[in-house]
């Protein structure tokens, strides 16, 4: 990608030039957005606000509140690529949000490269395993114990969504690696890396965050993507992306007043919300 500045109207314009390299993606972009360029390659270029205005290039106008409320981890995806556009959108969301100092010391690597994923995926799988025989071993074990009760099978479904994840890794169309630098916290990467997660959902790209890798496999993982080992960058995560098989549904979550309290610790918040206070009914237009 390069960026031009263009005098246009009366106001210089910067331009982002997107050279696709990839042919699978060949003109992929809406025919207002894609144009050939000397070399050949595809190029998606969205020339500041007012060109995008009547652009068709994706969609992030949807409800903040029905992004912020299903937007939830969305692994079972189909294979069909993420065109490139709706990706170069769900980084440019991306890279708006905040880093500590403004510093933006993240780099983001998108990998749709087959072969690359097919190094990845047994790592991955094998790192999930390891999940499963640690950190959650007592989890799994009371969930086997007593199946029936109501956080039991919310973690059976959190596994048993988790491990197709792991056993179809090599047919997710895309991954995004996150990383970063100085950012002990994770406080710097994180809020960029769901803001991605909220502009696939505004396209209809489901994603999950995976963090397994970067637990149990980081060297690998570096050595494979060819990232420079001197320059103290941490994978902060790996987030799949793809067209989701199932529907969009409210996140469930313990209740807003049970995680919150006013003023000292454990004193309540003054306030006790049963239900979601979005639903699909809510955001549909009245008569
Ligand atoms: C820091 C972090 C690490 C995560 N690591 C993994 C992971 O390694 N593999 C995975 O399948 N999901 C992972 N997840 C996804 C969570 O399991 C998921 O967000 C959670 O179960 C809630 O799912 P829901 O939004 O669909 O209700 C991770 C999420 C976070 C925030």
């Amino acid at each position: 990608m390069d960026a031009r500045r263009r005098f246009r109207d009366g106001a210089w314009h910067w331009s982002y030039h997107l050279h696709l390299p990839h042919p699978v993606y060949r003109h992929v972009g809406s025919p207002q957005t894609a144009r050939s360029d000397p070399a050949g390659d595809t190029v998606v270029s969205a020339v500041g606000p007012a060109a995008r205005a009547d652009s068709t290039q994706g969609d992030l106008s949807m409800d903040i509140e029905e992004a912020l409320y299903t937007t939830r981890a969305m692994r079972r995806v189909r294979p069909d690529p993420v065109p490139l556009d709706v990706q170069a959108e769900i980084l440019d969301a991306a890279i708006r949000a905040p880093s500590g100092g403004n510093t933006q010391n993240w780099r983001f690597l998108l990998v749709d490269d087959r072969d690359v994923i097919a190094r990845v995926g047994p790592l991955y799988r094998h790192a999930i395993d390891q999940l499963w025989q640690t950190i959650y071993a007592d989890r799994l074990a009371a969930a086997a114990e007593h199946p029936e009760d109501e956080e039991n099978i919310q973690m059976a479904k959190v596994q048993r969504s988790a491990q197709w994840l792991a056993d179809h890794f090599e047919e997710v169309p895309l991954f995004l690696f996150a990383f970063v630098q100085a950012d002990p916290s994770g406080g710097s990467i994180f809020p960029a890396v769901w803001s991605a997660q909220l502009a696939a959902r505004a396209h209809g790209v489901g994603s999950s965050l995976t963090a397994v890798l970067g637990f149990f496999h980081p060297d690998e993982v570096f050595e494979i993507l060819g990232v420079p080992r001197d320059e103290h960058w941490v994978m902060a995560c790996c987030v799949s992306f793809g067209y989701p098989t199932g529907r969009w549904g409210i996140a469930a979550r313990r209740p807003v007043h049970e995680v919150s309290y006013r003023n000292r610790w454990g004193e309540p918040v003054g306030f006790t919300v049963d239900q979601p206070l979005w639903s699909p009914q809510a955001a549909e237009p009245g008569p």
